[in-house]
């Protein structure tokens, strides 16, 4: 395996505004060619945080790196470094996508010739070229996100800041640009995303923080977090009539609690090894003549993981039934 090697380095990272802890001692770690996945409630701190790294705002306390570089002593070298693209697509209405990126070209210095080559490119690669002379205010909400995008990339950074980059768009579109953020990992970027959707930081990140009211609550890779919860489901629905007994049966062979899911009636456990314990629940359930009307084993979701530790558990449709209760 290559060494990794560090490319963004958050420790213990404050910023409140009054009362509120926008950022309550962040700390993460992102490795070279890695997409890291910010993973957030409305509020959480997400933006703040992707402020911070693109040197926009200055933490009260803490330390940020990028490449080394801290960002509060030389945010004009970061932001050499970086392209951000925030969470609302600051595209000009009255330019064309092509005037659009020409502009965020000269900024950088990038001299003319160069430039347009730079713009065509990034405009087939966005698949804006049809649209690239007209002005961005007749353009779609995805196109303005792919517009917007580009326009980060037109500095050529290592690394890159997107903040909900998918939020809004249809799933095809989502779809698209998903393939598109791979692309330019594969291409040896350093990415870090925020989002609100779970799929997809299953689908794009390779390590995840979920932060919620300023502090990470949870940090790993998507199989982590899962297994983090422990373990498989188990799921059995039985009759009306023999649920009482079932819930006994399968908290004496499972040893833990039993969740069971007021409108769908279904009992589950959670077990190291799903259908092992399946197959010792449903022989337990032979013997005490109970037939099962349904069975099934999974692993834990990302849903699952986000629910969990933001205690934002939706307990309107299952309770959880203490071992040994009846
Ligand atoms: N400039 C500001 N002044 C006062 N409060 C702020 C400011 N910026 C952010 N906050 C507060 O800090 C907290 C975190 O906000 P932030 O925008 O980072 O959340 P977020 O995770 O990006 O949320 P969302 O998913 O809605 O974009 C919120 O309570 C917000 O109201
Ligand atoms: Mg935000």
């Amino acid at each position: 395996m290559d060494k990794k090697q560090t490319v963004i380095q958050v420790k213990n990272v404050k910023k409140y505004y009054g009362d509120v802890k926008a950022l309550d001692g962040i700390d993460l770690r992102v490795d070279k060619g890695t997409i890291y996945g910010l993973l957030g409630p409305n509020g959480a701190g997400k933006t703040t945080l992707v402020r911070v790294l693109a040197t926009l705002i200055e933490p009260d306390s803490g330390e940020v790196t990028v490449n080394g570089v801290d960002v509060k002593h030389h945010p004009t070298k970061i932001r050499r470094m970086i392209g951000l693209a925030g969470q609302f697509a600051a595209v000009d209405d009255f330019l064309t996508g092509r005037e659009t990126l020409m502009m965020v070209a000269r900024l950088y210095h990038v001299p003319k010739k160069e430039a347009k080559k730079r713009t065509d490119e990034l405009l087939r690669r966005l698949s804006l070229s049809d649209a690239a002379d007209r002005p961005a205010k007749t353009y779609s909400g995805g196109m303005r996100r792919r517009l917007d995008l580009g326009a980060s990339l037109v500095g050529k950074p290592e690394v890159l800041f997107l903040d909900e980059p998918t939020t809004g768009l249809d799933p095809r579109t989502r779809q698209e640009l998903w393939h598109l953020i791979r692309e330019l990992v594969d291409e040896g970027r350093t990415l870090l995303l925020t989002t609100q959707y779970l799929e997809e930081a299953d689908a794009l990140c390779d390590y995840i923080s979920i932060i919620d009211r300023g502090k990470v609550v949870k940090q790993g890779t998507t199989n982590e977090l899962k297994s983090s919860l422990g373990r498989d489901v188990v799921e059995v629905k039985v009759e009306d009539k023999n649920q009482d007994e079932t819930l006994k049966i399968m908290s004496s062979v499972a040893k833990c609690d039993t969740i069971v899911d007021d409108i769908t009636k279904s009992i589950s456990v959670r077990a190291a090894k799903g259908a092992d314990m399946l197959v010792k629940i449903v022989t337990q359930l032979e013997k005490a003549g109970i037939k099962p009307k349904d069975l099934s084993v999974h692993r834990p979701s990302l849903d699952d993981v986000f629910l969990a530790v933001t205690g934002n558990k939706s307990t309107s449709s299952s309770k959880l039934n203490k071992r040994g209760e009846k």
